[in-house]
Parts: C-alpha cells; structure tokens; sequence
C-alpha cells in the first residue's frame, strides 16, 4: 500500500505548491487524483517518485509510505528498485526504437530475466493492441496506442504506476489496462485535470 500523509511541497524553499495531502492507495487499486490547472497533482507524484530535488523543490511536511516503510527521503533509482514507477506526462517514449526496446528500458533495473520475461507477457495482455508489433518502430503507433506503451513500460515490472493524463472527451478508460480496472493487476494512482468542467 502506498500512503502519503499530509505532505506539503515548496518549490525554492518559497512557493507552498501543495499543502495537507493525504492519500491512500491499497494494493491492486486504482485511485484518481482530481484537480484544476495548477492544484498540484504532478507535484504530488513528483513527491511520491521522488523527482522533486530537480525541480528545486521539497517535502516541507509529512510522510510517504510504500508497504510500511517511509520512502520520502529515498532518490528515485531508490524508490524505482522498491516497485514505483510513474509514467510522465507526454508519453516520452523513445520513438526510434522498436516497441519491445521501449519495454526493456521499463526494466532496466532488473537483472531477472525470468521476471521481466514475465512482465513482458503482462503488458501484452494488458494491451493485446500491442501484441505482433514488438519489431515495430514505437513512433509509428498512434497516439493512444503510444499512451499503451508508455503505460506497459511503466509496468513492464513493477507494482505502482503513477501516471499523469489530461482527462478530455477521450477515452482514457480505454487505455487502462482491463486488469487494473477490475482490480486484478498493479496499483494504479492517476493524476488527471478536469476540462471544461465534464463530469468525470
Ligand atoms: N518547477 C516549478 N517551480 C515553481 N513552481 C512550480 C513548479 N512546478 C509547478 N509549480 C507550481 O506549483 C503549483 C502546482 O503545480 P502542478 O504542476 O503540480 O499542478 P498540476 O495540478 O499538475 O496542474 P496541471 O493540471 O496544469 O498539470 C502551481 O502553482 C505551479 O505554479
Ligand atoms: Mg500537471
């Protein structure tokens, strides 16, 4: 389970970005992070991976547990080797290499070929689009189909994906793998902006 206790973020030690966050993400759940432009959604995953130091910011208060134990003052690689991994905003696939290449990078820190082989297998039932277009070149698959991939990277081993999407008319369901949604597979906390007020 991965629990964020009233946590507070700044940016240059001066602008308060997030304040009392607390959020609760049981195993094998999927939970979606709401918010307007601005609120602090992807400075909150920020702060669960990790990556705010490179964006010159901190955790002023709280804590962030992963399976019981505090990860907040943990770096990325650290927190990645513990099973998080999140799946940036812009898919940033590597769009000249073939789609398996883009799901080895998702395993990179694993030497357990076994595991990996595994999670190969996973990510092409989670999205069976994929599946027969591992020699292909990742940057000729469509939009969503790219979203697919990003997502399977992201779980290509590991427990906790956290992702961050703009919520538009699109069919975001759609990209979720079937597993997640009926809370077979990772967890899955998702970090998505209302648009013109459409109910979500
Ligand atoms: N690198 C940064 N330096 C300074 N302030 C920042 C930085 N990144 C974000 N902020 C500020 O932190 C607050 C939260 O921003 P954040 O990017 O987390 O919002 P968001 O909910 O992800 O918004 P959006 O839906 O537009 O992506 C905003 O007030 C923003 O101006
Ligand atoms: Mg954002």
């Amino acid at each position: 389970m991965l629990l964020l206790q009233d946590i507070a973020v700044t940016y240059n030690n001066i602008i308060a970005a997030v304040q009392g966050v607390s959020i609760e993400v049981p195993d094998k759940t999927v939970v979606a992070l709401l918010g307007a432009n601005g609120a602090g959604k992807t400075t909150t995953l920020r702060a669960i991976s990790g990556l705010l130091r490179m964006h010159r910011a901190s955790i002023t208060r709280g804590s962030i547990l992963f399976d019981g134990q505090r990860i907040d003052h943990l770096n990325t690689t650290q927190i990645v080797q513990r099973g998080i991994s999140q799946v940036l905003e812009g898919r940033r696939l590597f769009a000249d290499l073939t789609v398996d290449e883009n799901l080895r990078t998702g395993a990179i820190s694993t030497r357990d070929s076994t595991a990996v082989r595994k999670a190969y297998d996973r990510v092409m039932d989670l999205f069976p689009v994929l599946r027969g277009r591992g020699k292909g070149q990742a940057g000729y698959l469509s939009g969503g189909e790219q979203q697919m991939l990003a997502i399977g990277r992201g779980l290509s081993r590991l427990p906790i994906t956290a992702t961050c999407w703009k919520l538009e008319r699109s069919p975001w369901r759609s990209q979720l793998p079937n597993s997640c949604r009926t809370r077979a597979c990772a967890s899955f906390i998702l970090a998505c902006t209302r648009v013109k007020n459409e109910a979500v």
